[in-house]
């Protein structure tokens, strides 16, 4: 059968990734260091990068598998800037699990990432495919880390910054978020044989979907629970972050409100009940519904873009996949 709709049927190609991303684990001897970088990938997780790389991989024509290799580097990549992550955000969980700086300390948590990010690129050069394409997927994965890095710092830099526009906000999440998508979206269109103008299109796809996916990473912080989401809520209020749902709210909130707001925002000390406080207030003043709109949007412009696509079920596949992106509970 065909796969139709995501992520239902999709359940055996993640198995195949992950099968492929553990196994690619088994060339550390060490056996601390080899349980910290396996950590988050044994943990579960959506596995949306490689997904997506496959899935486009498949809907320029290629075979799904002549992406596996790039797709499960890039998941590489992504467990490695979530285990730095968790560091920089001081989080305690992550895919229902300890952070791995809560588990080994943040030593071990620099040392777990430099070698996810490491193995990263051999994984990318195993494969048969011609060095040309893997001299280009590799390229492909260099910019996105760096452009990663550079996102990351304007992330802490927003946190102590008072000013902050919205395109502020979409410059920083384009880079920390949004890169990993279209790196994703265009390896796959490259190891799929797709054409230039595909590629390009297919970039941009990845892109857009990418910032509606952040956008909403930052609604479920406030709406969902630790549970579900499995990791901590309400840790954006507490830690600063100049999300576009605060950014707006910064334009609107006028007096006590602003004052009370404004106390929360930022206190490393704050306590459960003025979070849900500062949660209510960025409700009530619309600034969720704004940034929901806002998602949704970015993702119906992306989805334009697969018009350089035939029709077929791997691309109503990707219709889906940009869709989960604004929808998906977890
Ligand atoms: C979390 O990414 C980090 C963000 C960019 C918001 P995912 O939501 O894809 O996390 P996993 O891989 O499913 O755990
Ligand atoms: C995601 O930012 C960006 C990266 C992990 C590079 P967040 O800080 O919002 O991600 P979560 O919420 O911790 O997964
Ligand atoms: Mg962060
Ligand atoms: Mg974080
Ligand atoms: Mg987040």
């Amino acid at each position: 059968v065909i796969p139709m709709s995501f992520p239902e049927d999709f359940k055996d190609r993640v198995k195949k990734i992950n099968e492929h991303l553990m196994h690619s684990m088994d060339v550390i001897e060490d056996k601390n260091l080899k349980a910290a970088m396996s950590h988050y990938p044994s943990a579960g997780g959506k596995r949306l990068r490689p997904l997506l790389a496959t899935m486009v991989c498949e809907a320029v024509g290629g075979s799904w598998e002549k992406a596996l290799p790039f797709g499960v580097s890039l998941e590489v990549i992504h467990n490695f800037t979530l285990v730095h992550d968790d560091v920089m955000d001081q989080d305690d969980t992550r895919r229902g699990i300890k952070t791995v700086h809560a588990q080994w300390g943040i030593a071990e948590a620099i040392l777990a990432g430099d070698a996810l990010f490491a193995r990263a690129f051999e994984i990318v050069s195993e494969t048969d495919a011609d060095s040309q394409k893997v001299l280009r997927l590799n390229t492909i994965l260099a910019k996105a880390v760096r452009l990663l890095a550079e996102g990351q710092q304007m992330d802490m830099d927003f946190e102590d910054a008072k000013k902050i526009t919205s395109d502020d906000y979409m410059k920083m999440i384009e880079r920390k978020t949004a890169v990993l998508y279209s790196a994703a979206a265009q390896g796959g269109a490259i190891a799929g044989g797709g054409s230039e103008a595909q590629e390009e299109a297919l970039f941009e796809f990845g892109r857009l979907i990418g910032l509606g996916f952040q956008i909403w990473d930052d609604v479920l912080d406030l709406r969902s629970d630790e549970k579900t989401f499995g990791k901590p809520v309400l840790n954006d209020i507490r830690n600063g972050k100049k999300t576009l749902i605060v950014v707006s709210a910064l334009e609107d909130l006028r007096g006590l409100e602003r004052k009370e707001f404004l106390k929360v925002l930022g206190n490393k000390k704050a306590r459960l009940s003025e979070l849900r406080l500062a949660r209510d207030l960025l409700e009530d003043v619309g600034a969720v519904e704004h940034a929901v709109r806002v998602a949704n949007e970015l993702v119906a412009k992306g989805k334009d873009r697969l018009s350089v696509l035939k029709e077929s079920p791997q691309k109503k596949a990707l219709v889906e996949f940009a869709d989960y992106m604004v929808t998906r509970s977890t």
